[in-house]
């Protein structure tokens, strides 16, 4: 049943070598019913019309007033073209930028003219998750959904709230007590999502999501859902879009649940496959280091993709060790506080495609870093900032030139977390605190504090 009908260009298929088994789109799967792996969605090429190059995809500025060419994600619709153009849902996502940033690059110790900064927080919900919402919604749509849900960390209840309202959808996100910033609390609230707070971390509600929705037949809108990753490519081809459709040298991103850096890799690697690119960039993903996992997993316990034959003991006794030390991570990079991610297999698979490093960076030097995006860019949450306190590291050590070109994604706007901004300026906790000055009800003592 729902094996994959060879008429159709696009179709699922287990990323599990051994498996590999195919499944068409129409299909609510979000993990492989053979083997439970993870699915990629694919594409039969040769069924499929794909411009010529890059720049192609540019003409569609010129019809803005179709709304498909207006999403910064659909216009680039035929490299995920998995659904009819009727169920594509868009509600104006992917309207953002890559500033050229030179104060930032001259802080960190770069070259002015090399540092990027890919700006996510303009999408409607604020992050970067609109990017894949609108693809899964559009799946959603597709297979005639009636209820979603979601486990999240913050950005993405918003964005499936969010969503699922513009689509008419009914919806429950899980959140974890205590664990979300609150401008995100306060959108998924807003939205009208039902909230649901679970006295656990993300990795119990992402445990928890599951199960609700085999059980009450949900739709799954977490990046464990193909299609969300396939929303989420667009952003590397905005960049190279920006670029004047060149390729940068780096890309940095910030690790969490890793559907992002998994997104990315495919994108690459799918572009590269249709001639499109002649090269694929360099890839760092930025953990924090109280929620490390695939830093660990990758540089101290040597995992690796191996050809898609990933060490799963490896895996099995580090989650194992995880939970005899009842380990909980712990950032003030709450969006990234997660420590099984549920893409880290295909993650695996972009290090190998991007030739990836990883990195861990602590709070204090993401607060530093976010401070210096606050300063000299156009801000960014704690989560966001951990790119340029990742790249700051691969400067001082000399993996990435000073004269390479960097492009690092600021995934969510600095208004999702206030608690962290003001606590870091007004107890002057790091080197760029900027607290508000006390100053009485009287002008001659005002002026005198003016510099
Ligand atoms: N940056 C922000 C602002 C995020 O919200 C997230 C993830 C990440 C980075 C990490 O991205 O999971 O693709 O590696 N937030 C999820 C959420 C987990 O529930 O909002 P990733």
């Amino acid at each position: 049943m729902g094996k994959r009908k060879h008429t159709d260009a696009a179709y699922q298929r287990c990323i599990n070598p051994d498996c590999a088994a195919e499944f068409d789109c129409g299909q609510t799967l979000f993990k492989c019913p053979e083997c439970g792996e993870l699915l990629d969605a694919l594409y039969d090429w040769d069924k499929v019309e794909v411009p010529g190059k890059m720049s192609d995809f540019g003409k569609r500025w010129a019809t803005r007033d179709n709304r498909l060419d207006f999403s910064g994600v659909w216009r680039f619709r035929d490299m995920l073209n998995f659904c009819a153009d009727s169920h594509k849902v868009t509600i104006g996502e992917g309207q953002t930028i890559l500033q050229q940033n030179c104060a930032v690059a001259e802080q960190i110790g770069m070259r002015p003219d090399r540092l990027y900064l890919q700006y996510e927080g303009l999408n409607p919900s604020g992050s970067f998750k609109d990017n894949g919402m609108a693809a899964a919604f559009s799946h959603a749509m597709m297979v005639g959904a009636k209820s979603c849900a979601c486990a999240s960390t913050g950005n993405t209840s918003a964005s499936v709230a969010l969503y699922a309202h513009s689509c008419g959808l009914r919806c429950t996100v899980f959140i974890g007590s205590g664990r979300i910033a609150f401008g995100k609390l306060s959108q998924a609230m807003d939205y009208g999502a039902q909230t649901i707070q679970i006295q656990g971390d993300f990795d119990d509600c992402m445990r928890q999501v599951q199960d609700v929705c085999t059980k009450l037949g949900l739709y799954l809108l977490n990046s464990l859902n193909p299609f969300r990753l396939e929303g989420q490519k667009t952003i590397m081809y905005r960049i190279i879009e920006q670029l004047g459709w060149e390729v940068p040298d780096w890309i940095i991103v910030p690790g969490g649940n890793l559907g992002n850096s998994s997104a990315f890799g495919k994108a690459f690697y799918e572009l590269k496959e249709l001639g499109l690119i002649e090269r694929i960039p360099r890839m760092a993903i930025i953990n924090a280091t109280g929620a490390d996992t695939l830093n660990d997993l990758v540089n101290n316990k040597k995992l690796a993709w191996n050809d898609g034959k990933v060490d799963q003991k490896v895996i099995d006794e580090y989650y194992a060790d995880l939970t005899a030390r009842n380990f909980s991570p712990h950032t003030c990079a709450s969006a990234i506080e997660i420590s099984r991610p549920v893409n880290l297999k295909k993650c695996l698979r972009t290090i190998d495609i991007c030739d990836g490093i990883v990195r861990a960076v602590t709070d204090e030097e993401i607060c530093d870093a976010k401070a210096i995006v606050g300063k000299y860019g156009l801000g960014c949450e704690p989560a966001s900032a951990a790119t340029i306190a990742g790249l700051r590291h691969l400067i001082t050590e000399g993996v990435v030139g000073t004269d390479e070109r960097v492009a690092c994604v600021l995934t969510g706007h600095p208004l999702k977390d206030p608690n962290v901004t003001v606590n870091y300026h007004k107890d002057k906790q790091g080197k760029f605190s900027n607290a508000p000055i006390e100053a009485p009800n009287d002008l001659d003592e005002i002026i005198k504090l003016i510099k």
